[in-house]
């Protein structure tokens, strides 16, 4: 079956007991796009996520991955996609080298190792590859995390709530991975609470609510639905993301800064 959408969701329906979920969720992403899928807490998102990934059937409508079927042919959508969930799925007994080493093994991937390390690498954990995962940051977990569900480089990417709870830097780590894999072709479906995140990233946003897709497409797209910009002239505030990161910096130059600001507050202080 040739399709130019990577996943396409039709009538999609789910309840867990009494309580309905889904509605009749339609959805269309195209191959090699970042779709954001927004919604508030216990909208559905995770509940979508999970059926596309084949952990859970939906009660009706139809929904494909690659142009597989999720219900009919869950093991062919399961070699297509992979899945980095809302919780990170990391083993803490393991390190970090171990835990990309396992994934490429199960995977029956040559050179397991050779795997592990450039992905290490690629995702500044060398330094930290021999050790135990439990004593590693939320951050680099999430790297670790993400870093193990590229491996065999799957052409559909679910990325849950890829960067919540990371600080500023790491989630700028995250967001330039998920650029860099959107330009070599993956398609990634991401949901998020962050509204910023959808605007750095995504190609098309989706917007869930009351079990129905209320809204998709560019985020120009979607600026047309609200009335027309009023032009105002305000002195622009930097945000406190930009002054944190101006102030912690994200590379060497940036060190400095942190250090001259450490030095700065020293000096203030009274003897
Ligand atoms: N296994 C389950 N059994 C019963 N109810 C569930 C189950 N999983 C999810 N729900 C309920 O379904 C609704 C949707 O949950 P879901 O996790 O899909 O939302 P979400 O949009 O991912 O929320 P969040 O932003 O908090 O992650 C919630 O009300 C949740 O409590
Ligand atoms: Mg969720």
């Amino acid at each position: 079956m040739t399709t130019s959408h990577a996943i396409e969701i039709a009538g999609l329906t789910k309840s867990y007991g009494d309580q309905v979920v889904l509605r009749g969720v339609d959805l269309a992403v195209p191959r090699g796009t970042v779709l954001a899928l927004l919604g508030s807490n216990g909208a559905g998102k995770t509940t979508v996520v999970r059926i596309l990934s084949t952990l859970l059937r939906a009660d009706g409508g139809s929904a494909t991955v690659d142009g597989f079927d999720v219900a009919a042919e869950a093991a062919r959508v399961r070699e297509s996609i992979s899945l980095t969930g809302q919780f990170a799925a990391v083993d803490e007994i393991l390190t970090g080298r171990e835990n990309l080493v396992l994934v490429a093994q199960l995977r029956r991937l040559e050179h397991p190792q050779r795997i592990a390390d450039e992905l290490l690498e690629r995702f500044a954990l060398s330094d930290a590859a021999g050790r135990r995962t439990a004593t590693y940051s939320g951050g680099m977990r999430r790297r670790l995390d993400i870093a193990m569900s590229l491996i065999g480089d799957p052409p559909v990417l679910f990325l849950d709530e890829p960067t919540t709870g990371l600080d500023p830097q790491s989630r700028n780590e995250v967001w330039q991975t998920v650029r860099e894999l959107a330009g070599h072709g993956t398609t990634v479906l991401l949901t998020t609470q962050y509204l910023e995140e959808a605007e750095q990233l995504a190609d098309r946003i989706a917007i869930l609510h009351e079990g129905r897709i209320i809204a998709e497409g560019t985020l120009a797209e979607l600026r047309q639905l609200f009335p027309p910009t009023v032009v105002e002239y305000v002195e622009k505030q930097p945000t406190l993301e930009e002054v944190f990161l101006a102030i912690v910096g994200h590379d060497d130059a940036g060190h400095t800064a942190a250090r001259n600001a450490e030095h700065a507050v020293t000096q203030g202080e009274p003897r």
